[in-house]
């Protein structure tokens, strides 16, 4: 039973690691933002004036701890804006202008930005890695947490394989690990304690994600010879049963010869992830994510996804014009994702089925 339920995690997991691998060449310049004034800071008396932006950065930020230290780690604005604001809490001080260019400074300079496939099936706003971030980790790792998760965090006798745990696939950026580790996790059975500052946990939420993605990245998710086990009979019950898959697909129809394009391998990794990323050739138009945003004030906007993450949603209208909205209370957003199906389907899809379905397909000649 929680064998199943972490399988599907990761695969749920490997949504993002192959929206990731196939990102080469998809990306596009970030849209415009409009410039964020952090709560907390004090109005505006004078204009920043001819400060550059890092100048002001290392004014108003060097203060209290060493500049580079701060921007060690890449962070996506919106969470340059959050640490802005958590230091001005913590006594920085300056006026809204000069917070504002400290943020535009840092988010342009040190950002961690990464690319949007359009229509990679599996959700746009999974977190980021930041490799120097995973580097600077890994001496951490070494000293507290490899000796029972093993280098590569796939566990040893003494603690359980982290790239299949629900709870570090589950994070952003340590919101779920760093409450673990600080609570149950902070005493080990060695009697030492695991005390981590909020940069640590970061650092290793970093390390894990990209162990996460190492794994995906790299190893099929069963190893070819195990792929083509399944019995194809069952697989053709599945489609045209519980997997409702005749609703869009017909083995006479777009899917006739497909097992002539698709290896096994290439067949398993097609069903879990479609996306309309790749050589072959098209009849039809390609399946894009596209979404509806609905402002406060009623005014509606449409267009083909580019970016979602908890802050901002970004979208290309029909005029081919980028537009980005922050996600405030009033907001709606409304995705439609020609790969939903797809997406479901790693929630629920065993992997017998999966190995059914592969078999079936592959004599789809
Ligand atoms: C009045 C003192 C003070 C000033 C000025 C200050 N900080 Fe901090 N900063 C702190 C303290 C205290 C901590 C440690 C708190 C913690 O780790 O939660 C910290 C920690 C940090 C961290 C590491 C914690 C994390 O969130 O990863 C970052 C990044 C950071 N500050 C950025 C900045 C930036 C950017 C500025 C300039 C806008 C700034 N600080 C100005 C007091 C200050
Ligand atoms: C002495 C061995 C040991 C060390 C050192 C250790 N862990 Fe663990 N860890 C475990 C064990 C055992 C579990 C399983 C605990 C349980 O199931 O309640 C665990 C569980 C976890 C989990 C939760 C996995 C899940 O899916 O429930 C995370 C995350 C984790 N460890 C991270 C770390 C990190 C990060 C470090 C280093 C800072 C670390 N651990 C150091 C033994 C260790
Ligand atoms: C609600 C619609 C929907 C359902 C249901 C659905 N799919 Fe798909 N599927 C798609 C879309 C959209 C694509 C991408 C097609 C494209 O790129 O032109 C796709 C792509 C595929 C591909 C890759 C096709 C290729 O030419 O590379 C396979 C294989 C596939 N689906 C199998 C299945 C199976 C098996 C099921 C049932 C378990 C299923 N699909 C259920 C919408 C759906």
């Amino acid at each position: 039973m929680i064998r199943t339920r972490r399988t599907v995690q990761l695969l749920a997991g490997a949504a993002f690691a192959v929206a990731l691998g196939a990102g080469v060449g998809a990306q596009r310049p970030s849209p415009p933002r409009q410039r964020p004034v952090p709560r907390g800071a004090t109005p505006a008396t004078k204009p920043a004036g001819a400060d550059t932006g890092e100048a002001t950065a290392r004014r108003l930020c060097s203060l209290c701890h060493p500049f580079e230290n701060i921007v060690a780690i890449r962070r996506t604005r919106a969470q340059w804006e959050a640490t802005v604001e958590n230091m001005i809490s913590r006594g920085a001080r300056g006026t809204s202008a000069e917070f504002a260019t400290v943020v535009d400074y840092l988010s342009a300079a040190y950002a961690l930005e990464g690319s949007t496939v359009r229509g990679a099936a599996g959700p746009d706003d999974k977190p980021l890695v930041d490799p120097k971030a995973s580097e600077i980790a890994k001496p951490l790792w070494t000293s507290d947490c490899q000796l029972c998760h093993g280098a590569d965090a796939r566990g040893t006798d003494r603690g359980p394989n982290l790239v299949r745990s629900a709870l570090v696939l589950g994070d952003r950026y340590g919101s779920t690990i760093g409450p673990y580790l600080r609570t149950k996790h902070a005493a080990l059975p060695s009697g030492k304690k695991i005390e981590l500052t909020d940069t640590q946990v970061l650092l290793l939420a970093h390390f894990l994600r990209d162990r996460v993605n190492d794994t995906l990245r790299g190893s099929p998710l069963f190893k070819p010879g195990d792929i083509l086990v399944g019995d194809a009979k069952a697989g053709a019950a599945y489609f045209d049963g519980e997997g409702r898959c005749g609703q869009c697909h017909s083995p006479s129809g777009d899917l006739k010869g497909i097992a002539t394009r698709l290896d096994p391998v290439g067949m398993q990794q097609r069903l879990l992830f479609p996306s309309n990323a790749g050589a072959r050739r098209r009849t039809t138009a390609a399946p894009v994510v596209t979404v509806t945003v609905t402002r406060e004030n009623g005014e509606t906007i449409a267009g083909e996804l580019v970016h979602m993450d908890d802050f901002y949603v970004s979208l290309r209208d029909a005029s081919g014009a980028y537009r980005t909205v922050r996600r405030a209370p009033g907001v709606r957003v409304e995705k439609h994702d020609p790969f939903a199906a797809h997406v479901d389907l790693l929630s629920r899809i065993t992997d017998t089925q999966i190995h059914d379905l592969v078999a079936y397909l592959e004599t789809l000649k």
